[in-house]
């Protein structure tokens, strides 16, 4: 596995972080709630965000950062800029569920050019290159050959905000749940994403995501072999936000589904107009 510099730099950084997350997993953990009660964020978020930009800003003083917890907010606009979520799965480790990760993506000129997950307490990571392939420590990844939906396993995700959001992500969950083989939750968007690189997931869907959520898993699952889209099947860039991710090859058929969760909402919002 021969990758660029900034390749070997995200790896080393994601597990250096991951190590530094696993190290404090069974302390206590002071955990706050940002925009609902279940939209956490602990000291370890913080400890570890801040911990990956001061590497970046060593290491290339003239890139943009965009993290989520708000140490550094860079535009998506920057020629050179890393994504950094610090802690995916907050949720998880703030329960103690020993699965979560650290995903960092550097985006130039507006594509994502490389991506590092790492899941320390499984001790993996997961890392792409654009246009050189995608790799689990040193293996090659692929994704699966899943055909049909009703032959897939996939995960989804749920916004935080759920009650009163018109976008909950349930409808389709119903939908996608009648006619796959398996639904799964992680909570862990950025694994989510390097299962289906890995081949273990046949998709995986979700809305309302931020970039640093699945940049990286983003390439993980194309430089698989996969394909990545929004809901309404076009490529996607930093900006998308509703992401369906599969193997390639009953991408359609989940996008149909998709849609016509969305088709039956206008319908029911044109019939109650007065
Ligand atoms: C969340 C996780 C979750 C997904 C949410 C994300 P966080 O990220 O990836 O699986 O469903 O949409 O916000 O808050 O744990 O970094
Ligand atoms: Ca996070
Ligand atoms: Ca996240």
């Amino acid at each position: 596995m021969h990758v660029s510099e900034h390749t070997r730099f995200a790896m080393s950084i994601a597990q250096e972080a991951g190590a530094e997350l696993l190290r404090r997993f069974n302390d206590h953990h002071n955990v706050r709630s940002k925009s609902t009660p279940n939209d956490l964020v602990t000291e370890a978020d913080e400890f570890s965000e801040k911990l990956l930009v001061a590497r970046i800003r060593r290491r290339f003083p003239g890139h943009g950062i965009l993290t989520e917890e708000g140490t550094s907010q860079s535009s998506l606009a920057s020629e050179w800029l890393w994504l950094v979520d610090p802690l995916d799965g907050t949720v998880n480790y703030a329960h103690g569920l020993p699965s979560f990760s650290v995903s960092i993506a550097l985006v130039h000129e507006g594509q994502v050019v490389c991506g590092a997950v790492c899941s320390p307490c499984q001790g993996l990571l997961f890392v792409a290159e654009r246009g050189q392939g995608a790799w689990q420590d040193g293996k090659r990844l692929h994704v699966s050959a899943a055909p049909t939906l009703s032959q897939a396993m996939l995960s989804t995700g749920f916004p935080y905000r759920m009650v009163g959001n018109p976008e909950n992500n349930l409808r389709e969950f119903t939908q996608v749940a009648l006619r796959a083989q398996a639904v799964r939750r992680l909570g862990v968007a950025s694994l989510d994403l390097a299962w289906v690189a890995a081949g273990a997931l046949d998709g995986y869907w979700e809305a309302n995501l931020q970039p640093w959520d699945w940049a990286a898993g983003a390439l993980l699952v194309e430089e698989a072999g996969g394909r990545v889209t929004d809901y309404e099947g076009r490529r996607w860039t930093v900006e998308t936000t509703h992401l369906v991710a599969t193997n390639g090859l009953y991408h359609e058929e989940l996008l149909a589904v998709l849609r016509g969760v969305a088709d039956r909402d206008d319908a029911e919002g044109a019939a109650s107009l007065p």
